[in-house]
């Protein structure tokens, strides 16, 4: 299996098996709308030649952002800049798919008084003085939390996005929904897995009925929270199973939480979560895109024959390297390496090492968006002073817990 083949999806052809996955761009001004940047950032990603090129996350809510720069979609305002976006963004048969978020708990003290959760339980206490404490959503809250994600949803079909991911991943409101840790409810969302379930469900049937049976819905998972009470692998597995049966197309695996940065770090093997994505295609019969860690070549191809995974999510790699893609179908390729940054002091590092490393990928895509070369080194200092330019002196605060 070459990653240069296409791939039949629900009545959709993808050219290839490259997804770029999301990558937060953190660019948006104003009123959080996209602007110039987002068209040169993703017209670079479509010369690249990924068959699928996901946005960064774009969030329901203009009162709940992850990060400073989130576009935010509540309306159709920005519907003019959103069409050349999108017309952009899928030249040369390039599907552009919009993945759409809400942070719930995972909205820093810098963003966010009072952020909301399906309960009030805090962040761990490594994280707790950058977060603040979550109330828990009323049940009317949670049902107009789902219209936003469907309306954002419907939005981005009106400008020609040609599909959507629900971000199911990562800790934040999907996820919180999904976590026995986060979510105590005791109403018709809380409970059983079935009732855990039902916010995203809720949000996907949503989603069906207004885009249609045809518009590609992809949903990105984690394998497991890797949190001792949190989703479990097994469940995780189920929560597949269903969203399968209910007409799903595409699944893309991840896992961990700001608290578990394991979409970053990786388990132990090369390219993380194919253990998971094996046991997965064993038993649901859905495309599977497996991210985090692919690097070479051999290993993307690796994945593809032994059938683990049906396209290669890369992010990272995108964002030193937005051509790619072209470079490893032409055979104009080494494997890429992303290494770890580095301030040289290592209790700072321990600290500060997930959230600097995203600064640092961020600003690589702005450079790109700017028509700059990106650069690549390990030098932490420059990504951790825009930290606490953006988040002040509080970005130091969090402990990271010692990864086992
Ligand atoms: C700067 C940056 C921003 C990210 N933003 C998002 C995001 O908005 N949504 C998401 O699902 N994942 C996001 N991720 C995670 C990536 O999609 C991906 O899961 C992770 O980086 C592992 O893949 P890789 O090893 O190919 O980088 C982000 C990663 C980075 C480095």
């Amino acid at each position: 299996m070459k990653v240069s083949e296409p791939l039949e999806l629900n009545g959709v052809t993808l050219k290839n098996r490259f997804f770029k996955s999301a990558m937060s761009e953190t660019m948006a001004k104003g009123r959080n709308q996209p602007g110039e940047k987002h068209i040169r950032l993703y017209h670079e990603w479509v010369r690249g030649g990924a068959g699928v090129v996901v946005t960064g996350n774009v969030m329901v809510d203009r009162n709940a952002l992850g990060e400073p720069g989130n576009v935010v979609i509540e309306d159709e305002k920005d519907m003019d800049m959103l069409k050349r976006w999108a017309e952009k963004g899928t030249e040369d048969d390039t599907h552009l798919w919009m993945q759409i978020n809400h942070p719930g708990k995972q909205s820093p003290k810098t963003m966010s008084k009072e952020p909301v959760s399906p309960s009030a339980i805090p962040m761990g206490d490594a994280l707790r003085s950058a977060f603040n404490p979550p109330r828990a959503l009323a049940n009317d809250e949670v049902k107009s939390i789902v219209e936003r994600y469907v309306h954002t949803a419907e939005i981005a079909k009106k400008a020609g996005f040609t599909g959507v991911q629900i971000h199911g991943a990562h800790g934040y409101l999907v996820n919180q929904f999904l976590s026995p840790h986060d979510n105590r409810r005791d109403d018709e969302y809380g409970g059983n897995l079935e009732n855990r379930m039902r916010f995203l469900a809720e949000i996907y049937e949503g989603m069906r009925r207004v885009l249609g049976e045809a518009f590609p819905i992809s949903l990105k998972l984690n394998s497991s929270d890797f949190n001792r009470d949190g989703l479990t692998e097994a469940e995780s597995l189920i929560v597949v199973e269903k969203m399968s049966e209910m007409g799903l197309d595409l699944i893309e695996i991840s896992g961990g939480n700001y608290e578990q940065p394991k979409m970053s770090t990786g388990t132990d093997s090369e390219v993380f979560f194919l253990d998971y994505a094996q046991k997965l295609k064993e038993k649901v019969d859905i495309p599977v895109v497996v991210t985090g860690g692919f690097r070479s070549k051999e290993s993307m191809e690796a994945a593809l024959k032994k059938g683990h995974t049906d396209m290669i999510g890369i992010a990272r790699p995108m964002a030193l390297d937005p051509l790619l893609p072209n470079r490893i179908m032409s055979g104009d390729y080494e494997k890429i390496t992303t290494r770890r940054l580095t301030t040289g002091i290592k209790g700072l590092d321990e600290k500060v090492g997930p959230a600097v490393g995203n600064v640092y990928y961020a600003m690589q895509l702005k450079r790109i968006a700017e028509g700059k070369g990106t650069q690549q080194h390990t030098n932490a200092w420059r990504p951790l002073l825009h930290l606490i330019a953006t988040h002040g002196p509080q970005a130091l605060k969090p402990k990271r817990r010692k990864r086992k």
